[in-house]
């Protein structure tokens, strides 16, 4: 599904939910195959807690401190990490052997880090800036939502 289209369903799925943290993150991991993991951290004090998550295994990583790994330096930053060979990257905190790349795309309310969404592939730079601007779009439509 192209990315333009994907919008228009969110924002759609958005109008309707009473669920729409969890209804996001399904549609994601069911409409891009390359998606083998996604997560929604929210920011609590000084960790992130794991929130609605799909994927066909649960992760040991559900409270990251603030700085920690690949999700918490983004959390501390504030920007997107795009890691396109996880083993390659010292700060990757390793859930499952199968991943091969990251994506983090920190979630902003009021210029605040509230949250995350966590994306991990099973493929090598499965993730590219067209990823990261449409992910971005998704954390901002799910901000008032955390
Ligand atoms: N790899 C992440 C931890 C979360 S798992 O990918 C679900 C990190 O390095 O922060």
């Amino acid at each position: 599904m192209d990315y333009q289209k994907a919008l228009t369903k969110i924002e759609r799925i958005f109008s309707k939910s009473e669920r729409i943290v969890e209804d996001a993150v399904d549609f994601l991991y069911n409409n891009f195959k390359k998606y083998s993991w996604i997560g929604i951290y929210i920011v609590k004090n000084d960790y992130l807690v794991l929130g609605p998550w799909r994927g066909k295994q649960a992760t040991e990583h559900t409270n990251i401190p603030i700085g920690k790994g690949i999700c918490g330096s983004a959390a501390k930053s504030g920007k997107v990490e795009i890691i396109p060979d996880v083993n390659a990257d010292s700060r990757y905190l390793s859930c499952f052997v199968s991943t091969k790349s990251e994506i983090v795309i920190p979630i902003k309310k009021n210029q605040k880090i509230v949250g995350e969404i966590d994306i991990d592939s099973d493929k090598t730079n499965a993730f590219t800036e067209e990823d990261a601007k449409f992910l971005e779009k998704v954390a901002d439509m799910l901000s008032e939502h955390i």
